[in-house]
């Protein structure tokens, strides 16, 4: 069973979709860190990153693995290195939605999202899932919050990544990343008409979850 997960930065995708994957026995697929761990590899290789031939080709050579540990976290690796911390670096951040606007980059990473999704159930969470990666996927979510929890939500995450970015700029590079990833001509975000709509602003992370697996558990 594919369960997919879609909405801005900050709506609360990642940590529901850990939880719920969890609760479920799935595996958790967190397409946005398969974006950022590229993007580390650009701007570690000093490719250009308005060069999309040269980032195309990037694409094709990384080799980007999640791995799911014991404790419920999730490793990223590429080309063998563990680079999950280095991916949440501001310099990422800025100009990882520049990157994945990339018609070639999102046809190689859509193509490994698929083969990560046969192997067996899973939760993936992303902009695209589905509308793009998996349309047909047994359940689908888009959640979403007020910018303004958005904001809150990630500037506190970041804190304890003890990255010192001051709230508004969280806020303009949140708004930043909202325009470029939902106007883009290739796969933006947006709302699956088949998918099940959770304002996540005034809910729980628990209260989250706990709708989920509800909806989760109704056939069709
Ligand atoms: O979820 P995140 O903030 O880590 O995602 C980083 C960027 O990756 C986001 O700004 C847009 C892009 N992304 C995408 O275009 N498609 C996905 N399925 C997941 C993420």
């Amino acid at each position: 069973m594919i369960v997919a997960i879609d909405g801005p930065a900050g709506a609360g995708k990642s940590t529901v979709a850990k939880i719920l994957a969890k609760r479920l026995g799935f595996l958790y697929i967190d397409t946005g860190a398969m974006y950022r761990a590229l993007t580390l590899k650009a701007l570690d290789n000093n490719v250009d990153i308005n060069d999309e031939c040269k980032v195309n080709k990037l694409a094709l050579e990384a080799n980007i693995d999640l791995c799911n540990n014991l404790d419920g976290s999730l490793s990223v690796i590429l080309d063998g290195k563990d680079v999950s911390l280095d991916i949440r670096q501001p310099r990422i951040t800025q100009v990882v939605s520049e990157v994945s606007k990339i018609k070639g980059v999102r046809q190689v990473l859509v193509k490994m999202q698929r083969e990560l999704g046969k192997k067996g159930d899973c939760v993936l969470e992303g902009r695209d899932i589905g509308t793009v990666v998996f349309p047909h996927a047994q359940k689908k979510f888009f959640i979403d919050a007020s910018v303004k929890v958005r904001v809150n939500r990630r500037f506190k995450e970041l804190k304890g990544l003890n990255q010192n970015i001051a709230e508004d700029d969280v806020a303009r590079d949140l708004s930043n990343r909202d325009k470029i990833d939902s106007t883009r001509q290739v796969s933006p975000l947006r709302k699956a008409d088949d998918a099940f709509f959770i304002d996540t602003t005034e809910l729980s992370v628990e209260g989250v979850v706990e709708k989920m697996l509800e909806l989760c558990k109704v056939n069709g």
